[in-house]
C-alpha cells in the first residue's frame, strides 16, 4: 500500500489509466500529492458529492503562485460560484436545451455527411482534420453565430487556450504559456467585440445577438463577462467533442466483436457514445478548491487546499458500474459523470451527445472497414485534463 504513486503526467498512465485508477479505488481513494497542497479523489460516490456541494467545494481558484491576480482572465461561469455562477448560466442555457439542440440534429448529420464525403474520396485521412474537429467547431460557430471561415483561427485559439489546462495543479505555472493565453484572449475579446457591434446594428437570431441584447439590458451582463462568455463556449466545446469522436473510433477499433455488434444494430448508436463517455472520458480531471476545513475518508481537507475528482476513475467504479472494467455498447442505466455532476454540469452535454452520434454514425454509413493507418503511437493531447489524441490516421474502406 505505500508503495503506491501516481503520476497524472506519465505517458502510460494517461494511455491508460484505468490500472492505476482501480488501484486507488481500492487502496488510496484519497490520495495526498507529495510536496503538494492538492489531494486526488478516485471514488464515484466521494466525487458525486463534492461536486454537488458547491459550498464546500468552490470552483474559484486563486492565481497561480507568482501570477498578478489583475494578469489573470476574468472568469467565465465554469470558475464562479453560485450565486453569480447561477446568473451568468441561466443567460445561455436557454440555448443548449434539449428540444433547441435537436433542431440543430439535421444539420449536423448534413455536416457529418458531407466531410465523411470527403474523406472517403481520399481513402486516407487524419481523421481529427477530417472530422473530429470540424465538425463540432462548425456546430458552435452555427449556434453562436461567428463566421465559420475563421475556423482555423478558432482552432489556433482553442488549442492555445486548452493546451496547459491542469497542469499548474501539479507543476510551477508556465509563464510563457500564460503570456500567449493573455495574448490569445485579446485577440479574441477584440475579434468577438467587432462581432458583438454588428449585431447592435443588425440584430439576427443567433446566441451573439442574444447576449448582445442581455447586455445592452445593463445589470444582466457586462462587456468583459459577454466577451468571457463567448470565450469559454467557443472553448469548451472543442476539444472536448473532438475528443469524445476520436476515442468512439478507437475503443470501436480496440473492441472489434462491440463495432460489429453496432454496424449490425445502429440503434445502439446512443448508448455506444455514451459507453465511450464513460470508459474513455475526454475530461480526466475536475478540481475543485475546500472553502472550509473538511474531512474525507478520515483524511484531514484543510481550507484553501485543492481536492482533484478523477472523473475517469468514477466511471470505471465497481461499486457503481456491474463489470465496469468491460466496454459494452448497450449498457443501460449508465450514470457516468464524464459531463461533471451538480451546478457546473456541462452545459453542452446534449449537443456535444449529438454530434458524436452524427460523427460516428456518418462513418459507419459511408464505410466497410476502417482501420489504423499507422502502427506508431498515436501523440496525445498535450493538456493533463484530456485523454485523447491528436492525430488519427485512418484506412477507409467505402461502403
Ligand atoms: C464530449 C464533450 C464534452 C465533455 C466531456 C464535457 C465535459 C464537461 C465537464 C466535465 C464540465 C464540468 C466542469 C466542472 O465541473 O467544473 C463541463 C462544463 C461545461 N461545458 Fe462541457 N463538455 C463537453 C462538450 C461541451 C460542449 C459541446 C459545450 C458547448 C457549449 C460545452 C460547454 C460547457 C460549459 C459552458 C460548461 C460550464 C458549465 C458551468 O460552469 O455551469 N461542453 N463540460
Amino acid at each position: 500500500m505505500d508503495d503506491f504513486t501516481f503520476n497524472p503526467f506519465d505517458p502510460d498512465t494517461r494511455r491508460d489509466p484505468a490500472p492505476v485508477y482501480a488501484r486507488a479505488r481500492r487502496e488510496r481513494p484519497v490520495h495526498r500529492h507529495a510536496g503538494l497542497p492538492i489531494v486526488s479523489i478516485f471514488r464515484y460516490d466521494d466525487i458525486q458529492s463534492v461536486l454537488r456541494d458547491a459550498e464546500t467545494w468552490s470552483s474559484q481558484f486563486p492565481p497561480p503562485p507568482g501570477v498578478d491576480a489583475a494578469r489573470m482572465p476574468p472568469r467565465s461561469m465554469l470558475g464562479q460560484d453560485p450565486p453569480s455562477h447561477t446568473r451568468l448560466r441561466s443567460l445561455v442555457s436557454q440555448a443548449f436545451t434539449p428540444r433547441i439542440v435537436r433542431r440543430l440534429e439535421p444539420r449536423m448529420h448534413a455536416v457529418a455527411a458531407e466531410l465523411m464525403t470527403a474523406a472517403v474520396a481520399r481513402g486516407e485521412v487524419d481523421f481529427v482534420a477530417a472530422m473530429t474537429y470540424p465538425l463540432p467547431v462548425v456546430v458552435i460557430a452555427e449556434i453562436i453565430g461567428v463566421p465559420i471561415e475563421d475556423r482555423d483561427q478558432f482552432k489556433h485559439w482553442s488549442d492555445i487556450a486548452v493546451a496547459g489546462l491542469g497542469s499548474g495543479l501539479f507543476a510551477p505555472p508556465d509563464m510563457a504559456r500564460l503570456q500567449q493565453l493573455e495574448g490569445i484572449l485579446r485577440e479574441m475579446g477584440t475579434y468577438f467585440s467587432r462581432l458583438a457591434d454588428d449585431r447592435r446594428g443588425a440584430p439576427r437570431e443567433d446566441l451573439l445577438t442574444g447576449l448582445v441584447q442581455a447586455e445592452v439590458e445593463g445589470s444582466k451582463l457586462s462587456h468583459a463577462e459577454m466577451i468571457t462568455m463567448l470565450v469559454l463556449l467557443l472553448v469548451a466545446g472543442n476539444e472536448t467533442t473532438t475528443t469524445l469522436i476520436g476515442n468512439a473510433v478507437l475503443e470501436l477499433l480496440a473492441h472489434p466483436a462491440e463495432l460489429a455488434r453496432l454496424r449490425a444494430d445502429p440503434a445502439l448508436l446512443p448508448s455506444a457514445i455514451d459507453e465511450v463517455l464513460r470508459f474513455s472520458s475526454p475530461v480526466q480531471l475536475d478540481p475543485r478548491r475546500a472553502t472550509r476545513r473538511v474531512e474525507l475518508r478520515g483524511e484531514v481537507i484543510e481550507a484553501g487546499q485543492i481536492v482533484v475528482s478523477w472523473l475517469g476513475s468514477a466511471n470505471r467504479d465497481e461499486a457503481v458500474f456491474a463489470d465496469g472494467e468491460r466496454f459494452d455498447i448497450a449498457r443501460v442505466d449508465n450514470r457516468h459523470l464524464a459531463f461533471g455532476f451538480g451546478p457546473h454540469f456541462c452545459l453542452g452535454a446534449n449537443l456535444a451527445r449529438l454530434e458524436a452520434q452524427a460523427a460516428l454514425g456518418a462513418l459507419l454509413a459511408a464505410t466497410r472497414e476502417f482501420a489504423l493507418a499507422s502502427a506508431a503511437p498515436l501523440p496525445l493531447h498535450p493538456s493533463l485534463v484530456f485523454k485523447g489524441v491528436t492525430e488519427l490516421p485512418l484506412r477507409l474502406t467505402p461502403s
